[in-house]
């Protein structure tokens, strides 16, 4: 997996897309290597929490340019099912997935931090969806995904003008959770990452599966999502260990049972 570099400390794993020279510039081979890579997070010993973030001066510069510019309409409809197939991935997983964005966000680089639970924003980050500066429109959800984020109006404008906007603006419209100093970006990512992964695993998932769905359904169904959910944690050794521990003063352990 020569384009993405996996590292796991504890319950907390890093993903860090390697492709520095190029801006980690999304062409197949990155592409085929980030789904593997969180695919491969689904097996085995699964983490708590998850970061993803670029290597160099980039988050992602986008889908590589030079790859895209010869492909036929039913090869550009395979890639962007590609990227669809990747976000989904990443949102379906049962851990939450912080994006750590050090640099340059666009294209690509948006929408995957975009398919991400949240993002961390590096006071050099700079986001944007510049497709249409190039003749064509965002093809890995960033016509979906930005405008459930920052709402219709804002996700429009970026969209219909391609404008790059920086760290304190992604701030700013909500795209962003938070702006850091550059040698802070990932020392916060894992802060948070460790809060979560102290918390019951369970829950988490629950909690991102229940916030996931309810988003594009009506209010009464997705509360009744919710309810269901809610219902089945109380099956769990989790619930009877947080509520246990609270009531006898100590700190939890959850199992993920
Ligand atoms: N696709 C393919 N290659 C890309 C790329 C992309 N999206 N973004 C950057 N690169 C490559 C450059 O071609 C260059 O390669 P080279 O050294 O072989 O010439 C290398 O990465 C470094 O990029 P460079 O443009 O020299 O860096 P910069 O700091 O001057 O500019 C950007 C940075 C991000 C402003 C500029 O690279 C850019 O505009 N990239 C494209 C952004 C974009 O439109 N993304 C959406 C794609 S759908």
């Amino acid at each position: 997996m020569s384009f993405v570099k996996v590292e796991t400390d504890g319950p907390v794993t890093t993903v860090t897309i390697n492709r520095p020279d190029k801006l980690n510039a999304l062409d197949q081979a990155v592409m085929d290597d980030l789904f593997g890579a969180f695919h491969g997070l689904l097996k085995g010993n699964v983490p708590r929490a998850v970061i993803l973030t670029g290597e160099g001066k980039a988050f992602v510069a986008g889908a590589d340019i030079a790859a895209m510019q010869s492909l036929s309409p039913a090869e550009a409809r395979a890639f962007a099912a590609l990227g669809h197939r990747l976000g989904n991935l990443m949102e379906e997983a049962p851990f939450p997935v912080i994006a750590a964005v050090n640099g340059f966000a666009l294209g690509g680089g948006t929408e995957l931090a975009l398919a991400c639970d949240f993002i961390y924003a590096s006071e050099k980050a700079k986001f944007g969806q510049p497709e249409v500066k190039l003749g064509v429109i965002p093809g890995f959800g960033g016509t979906q995904r930005l405008a459930r984020r920052v709402g219709l109006g804002k996700a429009r404008e970026l969209v219909y003008t391609g404008a790059i906007i920086d760290a304190t603006e992604a701030l700013r419209i909500g795209l962003a959770n938070e702006v850091l100093a550059p040698d802070a970006l990932i020392t916060r990512a894992n802060e948070t990452a460790r809060e979560i992964a102290a918390v019951g695993p369970l829950a988490v998932a629950a909690a991102k599966r229940v916030m996931l769905r309810g988003e594009d359904a009506a209010l009464p169904t997705a509360n009744e999502l919710e309810a269901v959910a809610f219902a089945a944690l109380f099956g769990s050794e989790d619930q009877r260990e947080g509520m246990k521990a609270f009531v006898e003063k100590r700190a939890a352990t959850f199992s993920g049972r």
